[in-house]
């Protein structure tokens, strides 16, 4: 476990201030992940400027935000936007037959996955352009943000970005399988993972997930002359949680968005050997816009607060506890969590050194019907434990990171729950 380096130590309080910058590289959604470091910098009087993954029109040409949708995502940011589309990716872009990648599965039916083939060159051209497009894009921005700098002070840089899930419609009902199937409709992650369409969301993943923060750290390389900028990205690469009371590395299986994690934390640590302070921060898993598609991925979040007890913490616990079905306590929830994560089934494919891991027919099986069993303790299913926990460890994250970026120590840490509680008791 080489690389594991879990943050220990809560960092002091970061010195921002009035003046200095913020920007957020990524579009910021309501339950995100980015809503927690957003609130330090707003908190500390930080200028706060944003960027947006643009939108699609109906004929697919990518567009800044109208006047409307500008307006209605200043306010959520607090801050200004810079209205140039900065979605990654290539799944739209044309290839050299001017065919782009979701117009090449025509025809295709979901069951018909592995027969699929693609013209590696044509993925090959098309990425390239994507690429173009995204740091011609960028590079306006960043001279937006130039504009925006004080003559002294401060610039934190942080990167939300992730995704790259091809948007062809034959993609959502094959993953939905992949990550939720159970029985007849199990799919192995692995088995899709090499085929053509497997590899497509590999290269895709890298490119949106991975590679825009090389981007992204190379197109600031003019503002890093002029003021000292930090960077800070969202990781995930497992979290260690409680487990029958000691602090153990698990994660979600099957994260296929890993080796671009991966990826990820490659970009930081080669940047932190050229002297660049840029930090990817591997975060829990809890439950955004972004991960539902991850059903079971949140059966991990609950020794959250077992953490929180420890810490002395009760505003959270008792939250959650007032959310449950009469007869289900905080303890029920506990029990069932730690029984999954001891369970053979999740344990036998644990490992750091290999991650991430695949799926198998009775380990997903057991880990949704176990997600099923814990979100059915909730009186009401639109009012979870895991949203109130989820927001916790936004929270918690945010200040984590802020606070680390004032005088980062190291190009990867892994935020975990015990750092987390630690931070949220004080908060
Ligand atoms: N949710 C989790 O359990 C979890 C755990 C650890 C780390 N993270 C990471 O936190 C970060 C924020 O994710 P989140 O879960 O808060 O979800 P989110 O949906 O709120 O954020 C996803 C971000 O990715 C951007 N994005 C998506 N597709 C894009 C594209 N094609 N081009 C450019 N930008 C694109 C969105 O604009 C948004 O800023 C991500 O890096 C994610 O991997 C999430």
């Amino acid at each position: 476990m080489s690389r594991y380096n879990a943050m220990r130590e809560i960092p002091a309080t970061a010195g921002f201030k009035e003046g200095d910058v913020f920007f957020l590289c990524g579009e910021l959604f309501g339950r995100g992940y980015a809503n927690g470091i957003v609130d330090e910098a707003r908190a500390k009087g930080m200028t706060i400027i944003g960027a947006t993954v643009g939108r699609r029109d109906n004929d697919g040409t990518l567009r800044p935000l109208n006047a409307e949708e500008l307006a209605a995502a200043e306010e959520n940011l607090g801050g200004k936007i810079i209205n140039i589309p900065l979605e990654a990716g290539f799944d739209m872009e044309p290839g050299s037959d001017g065919i782009a990648p979701v117009d090449r599965f025509k025809g295709v039916k979901p069951d018909e996955w592995a027969s699929v083939k693609l013209d590696q060159a044509e993925v090959e051209f098309s990425k390239k352009r994507g690429t173009e497009r995204f740091c011609k894009n960028l590079a306006a921005v960043v001279a937006e943000v130039e504009k925006m700098l004080p003559a002294k002070g401060r610039l934190l840089v942080v990167h939300t970005m992730a995704g790259g899930i091809p948007r062809a419609r034959v993609f959502m009902p094959i993953l939905n399988k992949l990550f939720k199937g159970q029985g007849d409709r199990f799919l192995s992650s692995e088995a899709f993972w090499n085929s053509d369409m497997g590899r497509l969301c590999d290269a895709s993943f890298n490119e949106v997930t991975a590679d825009t923060f090389r981007y992204l750290i190379d197109a600031t390389a003019g503002l890093r002359e002029k003021l000292e900028v930090t960077y800070a990205a969202y990781g995930y690469h497992g979290t260690g949680v409680l487990i029958d009371g000691v602090v153990t590395w698990q994660s979600y299986t099957p994260y296929l968005q890993g080796w671009a994690k991966i990826r990820l934390e490659d970009i930081a640590i080669e940047a932190w050997e050229k002297g660049i302070k840029a930090t990817v921060y591997n975060c829990p898993e809890i439950l955004t816009n972004s991960s539902a598609l991850f059903l079971g991925v949140e059966n991990s979040l609950y020794p959250l607060m077992d953490a929180l007890r420890a810490e002395g913490e009760q505003k959270i616990v008792k939250e959650c506890a007032a959310l449950l079905k009469e007869g289900a306590t905080v303890d029920t929830l506990l029990g069932i969590a730690n029984t999954y994560l001891t369970s053979e089934l999740v344990t036998s494919t644990r490992d750091f050194d290999s991650w991430p891991q695949h799926n198998k027919p009775q380990q997903q099986e057991y880990m949704l019907n176990v997600s099923a069993e814990l979100i059915s303790l909730n009186a009401d299913p639109k009012e979870i434990v895991c949203a109130v926990l989820s927001k916790g460890v936004f929270q918690g994250v945010g200040k984590l990171m802020f606070d680390s970026s004032w005088e980062p120590k190291a190009p990867v840490f892994w935020l975990n729950h015990d750092v987390i509680a630690k931070t949220l008791v004080k908060m």
